[in-house]
């Protein structure tokens, strides 16, 4: 304890206050003495470094946890999301500047609702990366039966004139690029992500799903499409070879930018089975992971899905299915319960579904101080994160999306965007929705194993993100 006080009050001028004792001859102790006391703060200040002694004064993460804003937040998101004053004000909002707006990009006079609309959290010199979104996943006409937008979210290089001309210019053009006024870093992700939520809450609110992706991803918009419909059974109910073979739709390309994608392709053969019920428990049952962390939330989706099902008996197979599950263990308080008093997974989820969906992680905070994510303990005092999406692809429905807009202006900042947002779905009671085929890595490529993958991570070089994408398109999986 004597060298943690010592360290406290020398701290960082260690190194400089041992030169100094230990050259002042003038000093009454012998020199040995003042090489061990030297050893030992060197020793303290290394152990410091590594975090040693934060460990000791992390609180425990658990049911206890808070975080500011510390109290009950939903009255006053409801009150906002009425356009109704809340009872107490925000306490962080992202004010920056909307440099390049395009306030009409959702305005589409074909299309009152997107399916999907993607939002690119893309670096601003990163210029040869969306030109290859753009072809490949981003291309918003890939198929005219599914709406979908594309937009790319840019932060500044102050005193960079050139690289914003040349911004001004693809935004001209594309007519795609939102650019906010804030510097473009990695620490200032959080407000990258909160001032795209606050422009789709203000200029684009006509959309089912909202999916964030870094600009450096391979997305498989067919996977995606696919996955929205039934998440809780993706990709098992893919899988049924013999029910669906009769129903399977060759899905060619018409040598037009525009294909046809069907929503009831694969799902007739499902419910043509006389054991629907049957079925439907077994493929809840499978999706089951045996990772631990990840288990527990499964386990929870699963008992959530499971405990409240009931079949509608006249189901006919061609018609939109609805699996209704009205469900009471979520029922906590007043709020969730009117909120999803009966979430339903159907598919063709229903509007109010709080999806928020992407590889789940829980982890610790880094204390190590050369850690590109190193948090002290002011700025986050407990020992594990909450559960948090990584950040690099994950999708919202709409009501979830709107709940964590709302609900982040009840959250203190926090600069890493993914804590921030899992802290967020903490806050409004949102389940975060685990799905292993958001590869948060590089998903090993060959032209097989990509049947699946919603997004893999690693594909900041241009060339290969479309020769990938091109591959698995030809496959029918992209
Ligand atoms: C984030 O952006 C703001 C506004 O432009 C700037 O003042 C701040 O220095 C940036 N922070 C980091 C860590 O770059
Ligand atoms: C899907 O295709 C089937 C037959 O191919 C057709 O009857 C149905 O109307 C189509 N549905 C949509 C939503 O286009
Ligand atoms: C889910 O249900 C099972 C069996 O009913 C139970 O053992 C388990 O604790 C439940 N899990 C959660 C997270 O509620
Ligand atoms: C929940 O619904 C009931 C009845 O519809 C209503 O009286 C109550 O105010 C609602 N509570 C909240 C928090 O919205």
């Amino acid at each position: 304890m004597f060298f943690y006080y010592n360290y406290i009050s020398m701290n960082n001028k260690t190194r400089k206050l041992c030169k100094i004792l230990c050259c002042n001859s003038t000093l009454l102790i012998s020199r040995t003495k003042l090489k061990y006391v030297c050893i030992c703060i060197g020793l303290v200040t290394l152990l410091d470094f590594f975090g040693a002694f934060t460990h000791f004064f992390e609180i425990t993460y658990d049911s206890n946890f808070v975080y500011p804003y510390e109290g009950n937040v939903h009255e006053f998101v409801n009150a906002l999301r009425h356009n109704e004053k809340p009872a107490v004000n925000p306490i962080n909002e992202y004010n920056y500047m909307f440099l390049i707006n395009n306030e009409q990009k959702c305005v589409d006079s074909a299309y009152n609702t997107f399916r999907v609309v993607y939002v690119v959290k893309s670096a601003i010199e990163n210029f040869e990366r969306r030109l290859a979104i753009r072809k490949s996943w981003g291309f918003e006409n890939r198929f005219f039966d599914v709406p979908t937008k594309t937009i790319f979210i840019l932060g500044v290089h102050p005193h960079d004139d050139e690289i914003q001309a040349k911004v001004n210019i693809e935004a001209a053009k594309y007519k795609d690029v939102i650019q906010v006024d804030f510097i473009d870093t990695y620490y200032n992700n959080t407000i990258k992500t909160m001032m795209s939520f606050k422009w789709l809450v203000k200029h684009c609110p006509n959309s089912k799903f909202y999916m964030f992706v870094d600009d450096d991803m391979y997305v498989s918009v067919k996977n995606v499409l696919r996955f929205i419909r039934n998440p809780a059974n993706y990709p098992d109910y893919l899988k049924e070879p013999k029910k669906f073979e009769a129903h399977k739709r060759e899905i060619k390309d018409s040598g037009k930018n525009e294909e046809r994608y069907n929503n009831t392709d694969t799902q007739d053969g499902i419910y043509n089975s006389n054991k629907k019920d049957l079925f439907i428990l077994e493929k809840l049952k499978e999706t089951i992971s045996t990772d631990p962390i990840i288990h527990e939330l499964k386990q929870n989706n699963y008992n959530k899905t499971l405990n409240t099902i009931s079949l509608d008996n006249d189901l006919k197979p061609s018609s939109n299915v609805k699996l209704e599950l009205v469900n009471e263990q979520i029922m906590q308080n007043e709020y969730t319960s009117n909120r999803t008093k009966r979430q339903i997974f159907d598919f063709e989820l229903p509007e109010d579904v709080r999806l928020y969906a992407g590889f789940v992680l829980q982890s610790s905070p880094h204390r190590h101080k050369s850690s590109k994510w190193y948090t002290t303990l002011k700025e986050y005092p407990y020992h594990l994160w909450p559960p948090y999406i990584t950040s690099g692809a994950y999708i919202l429905s709409k009501e979830a999306f709107l709940d964590m807009y709302y609900t982040s202006l009840y959250t203190k900042h926090f600069k890493f965007d993914d804590i921030f947002l899992g802290l967020v779905a903490r806050k409004a009671n949102i389940e975060l929705f685990h799905c292993e085929e958001f590869h948060f890595y590089k998903k090993d490529y060959t032209k097989f194993n990509y049947k699946y993958a919603i997004t893999s991570h690693g594909y900041g070089n241009p060339r290969e993100l479309l020769n990938v994408w091109n591959e698995q398109k030809a496959f029918g999986n992209a």
